[in-house]
C-alpha cells in the first residue's frame, strides 16, 4: 500500500467518538475487516495493527478532560505521544494550546493525523520520528491517551512523561480504562469517565477511563 491516506480514507468512515462528539475523526464502522485488511492486504503482518482507526477509551477520557479544562493547556507548547487518530492532540488544540505535536511512529495514523485535523479546523505538527527516548525539553504539557497495552513502549512513554513532569511548571497527563501495564504508583487521578465502547473491540459495553496526572519519577 504506497498511499496511506488512500488507505485511512477508503476504509473508514467519518464520526463522532460518543464521549467527545465536539470531534470529528476518520474511524473504522467495524472492527474485523479493516483489522483483516492491513494484516492480509498491507505487506502481510509486517504492518502495526490499525489503532489509528479507533477512539480508544484512555484517549476519549483524556480528550474530554481537555475539553472541559481548556485553561491546562491555553496557550501551552503541547505534545501528544502515541496519537493514533490524534483524538488528543486536536483537543488540545481545539483548548487553545499554542502548538501541538502529534508523536506517532506508524505512517498510517500519520496520514490518519493528517486528514483528522483539518476536518475540526486545527494545524497539528506531526512527529514520526521515535521521541520516547528523548530529553524533556521544549513540551510545556504531556499527553498520552491508553498508551499502556504493549511493552516496552508503555514503560518508555510514561518515562518521558515523568521527565517531562519533573521540570517546573510542566503537566503531564495520561487517560488509562485499566490496561495491563498502567504503572501502580506515581500517578494522581483527576477525573473518571464512563466511556461507550463497542464489545467487537473491547469485548464490553462500556471503559471506565481515568485522567491521572502523572508524577515526576
Ligand atoms: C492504542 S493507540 C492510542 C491512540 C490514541 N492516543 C487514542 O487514545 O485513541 C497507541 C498508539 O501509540 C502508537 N505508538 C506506539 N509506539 C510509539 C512510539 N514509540 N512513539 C509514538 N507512538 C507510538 C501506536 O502506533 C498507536 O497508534
Amino acid at each position: 500500500m504506497r498511499d496511506p491516506a488512500a488507505f485511512v480514507r477508503g476504509n473508514t468512515a467519518v464520526a463522532r467518538p460518543p464521549l467527545v462528539p465536539e470531534i470529528a475523526l476518520h474511524l473504522a464502522t467495524e472492527v474485523t475487516p479493516l483489522w483483516q485488511a492491513t494484516e492480509t492486504s498491507l505487506a502481510r503482518g509486517a504492518v502495526p495493527p490499525p489503532f489509528w482507526a479507533f477512539a480508544w477509551a484512555g484517549g476519549q477520557a483524556l480528550a474530554r478532560y481537555l475539553l472541559d479544562h481548556p485553561e491546562l493547556v491555553a496557550g501551552r507548547e503541547v505534545l501528544d505521544i502515541g496519537s493514533g487518530s490524534g483524538i488528543v492532540a486536536i483537543a488540545a488544540a481545539l483548548a487553545g494550546a499554542a502548538a501541538v505535536t502529534a508523536a506517532e511512529i506508524d505512517p498510517f495514523a500519520a496520514a490518519a493525523i493528517a486528514l483528522n485535523a483539518p476536518l475540526n479546523g486545527v494545524a497539528l505538527k506531526i512527529e514520526t520520528r521515535d521521541l520516547l527516548d528523548r530529553t524533556a525539553a521544549g513540551w510545556g504539557v504531556a499527553l498520552a491517551g491508553d498508551i499502556c497495552y504493549e511493552e516496552p513502549m508503555s514503560s518508555r512513554a510514561v518515562a518521558l512523561l515523568r521527565r517531562i513532569a519533573a521540570r517546573t511548571g510542566r503537566l503531564a497527563l495520561l487517560g488509562d480504562p485499566g490496561r495491563a501495564y498502567l504503572p501502580r504508583e506515581g500517578l494522581i487521578e483527576r477525573a473518571r469517565y464512563l466511556v461507550p465502547t463497542s464489545r467487537e473491540l473491547e469485548d464490553r459495553e462500556g471503559r471506565e477511563g481515568v485522567v491521572f496526572e502523572v508524577l515526576p519519577g
